[in-house]
């Protein structure tokens, strides 16, 4: 399996959990950027009102790989804007996972509204995973990502 592990990270949580998930699946790596780092007010306010966030060019032709590992921050109860740039801008291949990161809040809502930004693409979500950052250390982050990335491992 030819897998491709996406992410955005603004406080460094996602940076650990991508690599531990990419590591496992032997997948390449790429990361979502911003031009410069949004303020909380911004970020908060971009994801709750759906304004896009402008990010650094990157590659977004994924369509030769069997599967894309997304991994995002939730803000305000949606995916990170960077991510949601991402997902309308990049040719994804037909599978799709998602791992969510969080404050400890739902993550109903995020995959919801990324199933909204696949509609009418042939894109299946196959797994939804989810990590409580909030007072996580790096070692807790990893043993999460692992147990994520060997669900996608086992199919
Ligand atoms: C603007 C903002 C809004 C957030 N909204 C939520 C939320 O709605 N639910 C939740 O569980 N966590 C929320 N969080 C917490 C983040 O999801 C959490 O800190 C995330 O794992 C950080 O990932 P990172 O370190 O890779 O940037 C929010 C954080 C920020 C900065």
């Amino acid at each position: 399996m030819k897998a491709a592990v996406v992410y955005y990270t603004r406080f460094g949580h996602n940076t650990v959990i991508a690599r531990t998930i990419a590591e496992k699946l032997g997948a390449e790596q790429f990361r979502i950027e911003t031009p410069g780092d949004p303020i909380f007010p911004v970020m908060g306010f971009c994801s709750w009102f759906n304004v896009r966030m402008k990010v650094k060019s990157m590659k977004t032709d994924f369509s030769n790989y069997d599967l894309v590992v997304l991994c995002l921050p939730i803000w305000a109860w949606k995916p990170a804007p960077p991510g949601r740039t991402f997902l309308n801008e990049a040719k994804l291949p037909r599978k799709l996972a998602l791992s969510f990161s969080t404050g400890g809040g739902p993550i109903q809502r995020a995959e919801e509204k990324t199933r909204e930004l696949l509609q009418g693409r042939d894109i299946e979500i196959v797994a939804v995973g989810e990590i409580n950052t909030d007072k996580a250390d790096e070692e807790y982050l990893k043993t999460e990502a692992k147990a994520f990335a060997e669900r996608l491992a086992s199919g």
